[in-house]
This record gives structure tokens, sequence and C-alpha cells, in this order.
């Protein structure tokens, strides 16, 4: 290889050495084309947000990044609100709030179609959706980033476990309503194939028009880097739009940061401006509670929740990967015992989540799945959206432990919709419970509002997974779930029976033999 760069550095744009084979007739020599510093870059710089998305059309596809509020492109999304671009479909996790993020656009009806795993809680959202004016794709967060993977790798489709059993793999649930509330869209049913005994669904990439994407710094060569976890989405985003769009916070010079630290190479990477500044807003602000704050009188859902919390930790084991859903999984991670290390995991992108900021540690770009801010230990990692979905789907992660509406006698999971009501997404659930190497733990209460039973011989609510779970802990009884064979009460709440157990649960179940006292940390 002979290295000629050096020869244009001077010459002008027009005087672009060309060289051909003939000219380096040498064994071992390849030609390459040969770009002076000053246009060895493919992006284009703007200076104007408005500029770099106005050529976006009506009808556009548009890849969005962000998680809930972490790390959105916001100066981009407030230039589309000035060029009124209509009929978008906007691929992206979250819908953004009322006043901020996509929530702005959906204010001014510029989106036809979200395609989203969670749209939480956006009231204008939910009106548009229920009114029919609105078209809604919901699509487990894993399966979404790897779809939008799939699209900037060339691969048309894959197939996933995330799914199966459920109305993502049935099809049939409502993408848009008529006015009188019937169902004008449907999802559509997926082709199952089985792969060494397991089931498999199979879903298509997803491309966009352009993409829309926040960074943290771009150097001159439109090479760029993320921020913790305002990584997200927008990293695998970059790749899988004909037009990608960036705007970053800085643009520095090249070897400002070093060509081994690059997250997006600059061939990915179209057009780059730097917002003219940030809000950063934040969806939800935690911070760590002070020594001085006073503990609250007890009520007895608390007890009941301190109860199931104090058994959960137990399921921790030294070196652990776990993944903890918000609520009392997460609660549980308060009472790991110091002598052990757990690593705990946050899809959004973190590997090594740590307990709540200090108020003068809060930042915008470091949140956990929930949303909440947060802060990492020693050792972490931070990773893209997609990266997450590989390990959780992957079965690198040892435990998921998540709360439930239901579960059935053989496993089945029901957490993430009640039909007649709103329906927020799935978020993550669908991916993380279907991994083949990681153990599924419910934390819930025993039984609903009313007594109504939620352990049950088959779910009623619609599945988050078929056949998932491993173990239920409720504040009356541990059962272990066998896939096949159905339920075994291992612990119960002192001053219980297993005859009270049989009486608040809506199936049978098998008594171990060692059947011991519910145990607590
Ligand atoms: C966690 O899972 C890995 C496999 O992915 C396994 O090698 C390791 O022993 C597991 N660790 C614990 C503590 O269960």
């Amino acid at each position: 290889i002979v290295v000629l760069g050096l020869l244009a550095v001077d010459f002008p744009e027009s005087l672009l050495l060309l060289l051909s084979h003939d000219d380096l007739d040498q064994p071992g020599t390849t030609c390459g084309c040969f770009f002076s510093t000053s246009n060895q870059r493919s992006s284009q710089f703007y200076s104007d947000p408005v500029d770099a998305v106005k050529d976006i059309p009506a009808g556009a596809t548009i890849l969005v990044g962000g998680f809930g509020l972490c790390g959105i492109p916001e100066n981009l999304i407030n230039s589309l609100l000035k060029t009124g671009v209509k009929g978008v479909t906007a691929v992206s996790n979250n819908a953004g709030v009322d006043n901020f993020g996509l929530g702005l656009l959906l204010q001014t009806k510029q989106i036809k179609r979200m395609i989203s795993s969670y749209v939480g809680e956006n009231a204008e959202f939910e009106r548009q959706y229920l009114a029919g004016e609105l078209e809604v794709e919901l699509t487990p967060q894993g399966t979404l980033a790897e779809r939008i993977r799939a699209g900037g790798a060339g691969v048309p489709a894959f197939f996933t476990a995330t799914g199966y059993g459920t109305l993502i793999q049935e099809g049939g649930s409502p993408i848009k309503y008529n006015k009188d509330g019937s169902i004008a869209i449907a999802s559509e049913k997926r082709e199952v194939r089985e792969f060494n005994g397991r089931h498999y669904v199979m879903e298509k990439a997803i491309t966009g028009d352009f993409a829309l994407i926040k960074a943290w710094k771009a150097d001159k060569a439109g090479n760029i880097v993320f921020r913790k976890t305002a990584r997200n989405f927008n990293q695998p985003m970059c790749k899988a739009a004909k037009t990608t769009i960036v705007e970053v916070e800085e643009v520095v010079d090249v070897g400002t940061f070093a060509e081994e630290d690059i997250h997006i190479p600059s061939i990915y990477v179209h057009r780059i401006v730097q917002g003219a500044s940030y809000e950063k807003r934040i969806e939800k602000r935690t911070v760590k509670k002070s020594q001085e704050d006073k503990p609250k009188p007890k009520k007895d859902s608390d007890i009941v929740r301190e109860r199931i919390i104090r058994r959960a930790a137990l399921e921790f084991e030294d070196g652990m990967y776990a993944n903890l859903g918000i609520g009392i999984p997460m609660l549980a991670s308060n009472f790991i015992k110091p002598d052990i290390t757990v690593h705990l995991q946050s899809e959004n992108g973190i590997l090594g989540l740590g307990p709540y900021p200090t108020e003068d540690a809060v930042d915008a770009d470091l949140i956990n799945a929930g949303k909440e801010t947060v802060t990492v230990l020693p050792g972490a990692a931070y990773f893209s959206s997609d990266e997450s979905f590989a390990m959780i789907r992957g079965g690198h992660i040892n435990l998921t432990m998540l709360g439930a509406m239901q579960v059935s006698k053989y496993g089945d999971l029901a957490n993430w919709m009640i039909p007649g009501k709103m329906v927020k997404g799935m978020g993550g659930a669908m991916d993380l419970v279907a991994s083949a190497g990681t153990k599924v733990v419910v934390t819930m209460e025993h039984s609903a509002k009313g007594g109504k039973h939620k352990i049950l011989d088959k779910c009623k609510l619609p599945l988050t997974g078929k056949q998932c779970v491993d173990r239920i802990i409720t504040e009356k009884a541990v059962f272990d779930v066998d896939k096949t064979k159905g339920l075994t009460l291992i612990e119960i709440w002192e001053g219980l029976t297993p005859e009270d157990i049989k009486a608040c649960t809506g199936t049978d179940f098998e008594v171990s033999p060692n059947l011991r006292p519910m145990q607590q940390i």
C-alpha cells in the first residue's frame, strides 16, 4: 500500500488525484482515492436546523432517536414544527410528553403513524389514538431496536422468540380505530418457525427516509460520539435511514476524540447541525433521600410490599447480572447483601446501575429504563438499545424480576395490557421474559383488589410471554413454576397453611415436601 494522501493536502477540490492501477503497476500495490483533509468528509454541516430538515417531504418515514426524553433531537423536532411537514410515520421508542419532544408534533397533527414500544402518559396521544386520528404500531422494545439494526445492516427480516404466543405474533390488535370504536387497521400476524425446539416469530427490518439523531459531539470529519444513556436508539437509527441528520452539542476538531472511541463512523452521517441550545428536560427527576428524611408511618400496603421485597432480595447471587422492573424488583436491590456483587442492567443502555443521584449529580443524559435519573457504579458501561437487547435476547442476563397482573400455572405472564383501556405499550417486558437463558421471577401481590385471583389456570388478559415465568413471589407464598407440570408451593408466610393459599389462588398446585416458612432478608 502506497500512502500518497499527503500529496493532496494543498490541492483545491477540483484537483483531486485520481490514480489508476496503471499508475501503480507494482505487485502488492493498491489504488485508493485520495482526498485532501479539507474535503475528506461526506457529511454536510448546517448552521440552521430548519435548513437541515426542510426537504423532508409529506408522508416520509422518520426514525427519531431517544429514550423517553433522554437523547431526543430537540432542535430538529422543533424545526419540523416550522416546516410543518405532514403525514409523517415516526419510528421512535416513545412519543415524548404533551408539550415536549414528539408530543409537539402530535399536537400539530403532523404525525400519521407512530411505531413505538411505549407511548406512556401523553393525554393528546391517547385522545388521537382512541378517536381514530392516529395510527399506533406497538412493537416490543428489543424487537424495535433489532428491526432498525437489521434495516441498517441489510438484513430484511430475522427470527426472535420475543412475542411468540402473544398478540404480537397472533396479530389483530388495533393500529387504527374507526370513529365508532371498531378496528380500522389491525396488526399483521407474524410467521412462526421452530428452531431447536423453540418457537420464533419473523420480524421485518425497518428503514427510514430520514433519521433525526441527537449526539454529543461530532468531529469535523463527521464521526460522532454519544453521551451516557443518551445513546439508546440513536446509534442503530443512524445506520437505517437514507439520510441521517444529526444534531450535536459540539463540533470538535478531528482527533479530539480518538478513532477507537468513535460510536458512529462518518459514513452513516449525512448532515450535522450544532443545536443552538438544549433544554434536556427530565421526565422523572429522582434523587437520593437525605438522611434527615423521616421514614413515613407504614400503611398495610407498605407492609405487604416490604415482605415481597425482602423475599425477592434473596434471589440475588454473587456475580449475577440482573434486570429489574420498576417498583418492588428495583426496591429489592436496596437489600442486596453487602458481601455479594450484583450487576444491574437497565435496558436503555446501562450495565452497572447505581443508586439515585444527589441533587447536584442529577444528569439528564443518565436515566434508567423507568426514565428516572440515576447514577452508575465504577466499572459500569453504556451501550445502545440494539446492543442492550442483544445482551438480553442472547441469554447473557441471569435474572429478570418484574411485576405481573396475572400468571398462569404453566408460567404464562400477563402484565402489559387491559383490553378496553388505553394501552401504553409493552416496553421491553416481552423481550426480557422471552430470553431462554434468563430466570424470570415475578413479584406481585397474591390477589388483585377485591380478592380477584391473579394466579390462574389460564391468563385472561393478553400475554406478555408464554411459559416464561420460573418463580412467583407474593406476600403469602413462593411458587416454583414448571412449564409442563405446573406450580409447586415452596415457601409459605408464617401462620398460613397450604389450605389458606388454595383458597386465595385460582389454580391448583403441588406442595413441596420441603415446604418452609417464607424467607426474609
Ligand atoms: C450468569 O450467566 C452466565 C451465563 O450467561 C453464567 O456463566 C454465570 O455462571 C451466571 N452467574 C450466576 C451468578 O448465576
